[in-house]
């Protein structure tokens, strides 16, 4: 519907200028910020928004919404724009509100484990500032050196550690947010338990954008685990790793992470990061890598040795001990540049499938038998002790009319699969542009109308992020 919506103009753009500051307004075709801004990290997708602002504190974000709300100018928030289902893309052009300059740490509060920040924090500069006082903020997506937590927020980031910590989600305990109209509003407390009224909390956690502009989070934090020992595993084939992964929880263990890469995932980052030097077996056509966490350093040991007679019995070979810190980061540098690696060689597309996790063997089985049904390639790696594979169908030489016509029929199969095996169709990437028209594969009528309503309750002009999971 954007031919409903007001174009912005000079009276609009003198408006952004007068809240925000002359010098944090950019409309100009081809300036920085608005090339940015038409892009995020989902396949080669690009808007070009009319405007982007840049404002510095909640109020200047209360006061673009009231007016954006008030002339029907559509807003799309963004963060570091790392996301990975078009989350921060303008479909519908209008104003893109960039939150870059809101990344103040606010309080660090070392009494009672808690963060309050902006939205435009660096995840990993929260984790290396809490990380100083010994304390952790576990959620860890692989952009984390660029993503932004206000993002993470917006799409319940996870990341490795979610396997034992959680997500995003687990980690907030208060939200300011900015509704569309530009009311203030705070969704509950900085406290561990509160079963007062409705979750206001979670209701905005996830909902990337489309029901208000979070200015401030009150985060979670842990006591820092002070030691790791983390461990590379060959397999011979990919099912073998992915059915190894239910047996490490039934044998008692709860690993701090546990990621799975099927071979080509890791051939193409071992040749995109070459200073990694990594032998991988010939034979090895997948690993996972597993890590345990803890305050002791014998009992991270001990649940080591567990961990590696399960992953023997399971025909695991070669297994490879980091204990070092830089041998962990090597090793970590090498899983997070995946997507990256697997991006510069061909565009893809990413599926965020997540099953229940012993369901991950008939998951992985399936794509492939889908993918050689239709005719496409797919590196397949990701978070298994969550049960959540990512699933990159690599467009190499594949026709457009096959990428835009029969591809999504094929994901609609590999979606399909994972909603009978008891999983949806994103574990932390989001819905965003991409996957909007799966989201009937997963919810009934009723469901999605729910959720409408909601948007409709919260933003009825639908200005916030138009476009977006519906
Ligand atoms: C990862 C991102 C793509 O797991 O979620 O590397
Ligand atoms: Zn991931």
């Amino acid at each position: 519907m954007p031919e409903l919506y007001k174009k912005i103009g000079e009276a609009e753009l003198r408006t952004f200028a007068d809240i925000c500051g002359e010098a944090h307004v950019y409309w100009e075709p081809g300036h920085d910020w608005m090339v940015r801004a038409s892009r995020d990290e989902t396949e080669d997708l690009c808007f070009v928004p009319e405007a982007v602002a840049r404002p510095g504190n909640a109020e200047q974000v209360a006061h673009l919404l009231r007016y954006c709300h008030a002339e029907n100018i559509p807003v799309t928030p963004r963060g570091a724009g790392t996301g990975l289902s078009g989350g921060a893309l303008p479909v519908c052009g209008g104003l893109v509100l960039d939150t870059s300059r809101m990344n103040r740490i606010l309080k660090l509060d070392t009494d009672n484990f808690t963060v309050t920040v902006e939205p435009g924090v660096i995840t990993q500069h929260l984790q290396e500032v809490v990380a100083e006082k010994d304390l952790f903020y576990p959620p860890d997506p692989s952009s984390r050196g660029s993503c932004f937590i206000g993002g993470n927020i917006a799409e319940n980031a996870g990341g490795p550690r979610a396997v034992k910590y959680g997500t995003t989600k687990d980690f907030v305990l208060n939200l300011k947010v900015v509704l569309a109209d530009g009311t203030l509003i705070s969704t509950g407390a900085a406290t561990l338990k509160n079963a007062t009224g409705y979750n206001l909390t979670q209701l905005f956690v996830g909902s990337e954008g489309t029901l208000g502009v979070v200015t401030e989070a009150t985060l979670k934090l842990l006591p820092h685990p002070r030691h790791r020992r983390l461990m590379l595993a060959n397999f011979e084939s990919p099912e073998a790793a992915c059915e190894t992964v239910a047996e490490i929880f039934k044998a008692g263990f709860v690993p701090s992470a546990l990621e799975f890469m099927e071979r080509e995932a890791m051939d193409y980052t071992l040749a995109y990061k070459p200073d990694i030097s990594l032998a991988v077996p010939e034979r090895a056509q997948a690993q996972l890598l597993v890590e345990t966490d803890g305050l002791y350093p014998d009992v991270v040991e001990r649940d080591c040795e567990g961990l590696y007679e399960v992953l023997e019995k399971k025909g695991a070979f070669d297994i490879l001990y980091a204990d070092d810190e830089a041998g962990q980061a090597n090793l970590w540098r090498l899983r997070r540049a995946v997507g990256e690696a697997v991006k510069s060689h061909s565009i893809y597309k990413e599926e965020d499938t997540v099953v229940p996790r012993f369901e991950l063997p008939r998951l992985l089985r399936g794509v492939k038998e889908i993918g050689s049904r239709y005719g496409f390639r797919s590196v397949c790696y990701g978070h298994a002790g969550d049960g959540n594979l990512h699933v990159n169908i690599l467009k190499g030489d594949l026709s457009d009319t096959f990428w835009n016509h029969e591809l999504p029929e094929a994901i609609a199969e590999i979606f399909q699969l994972c909603k009978r095996l008891g999983g949806t169709i994103s574990g932390e990437h989001g819905i965003g542009w991409v996957q909007r028209r799966y989201m009937p594969l997963v919810f009934s009528e009723a469901e999605l109308q729910l959720m409408k309503s909601i948007k409709k309750l919260l933003d009825p002009k639908n200005i916030l992020n138009p476009g977006k999971i519906f």
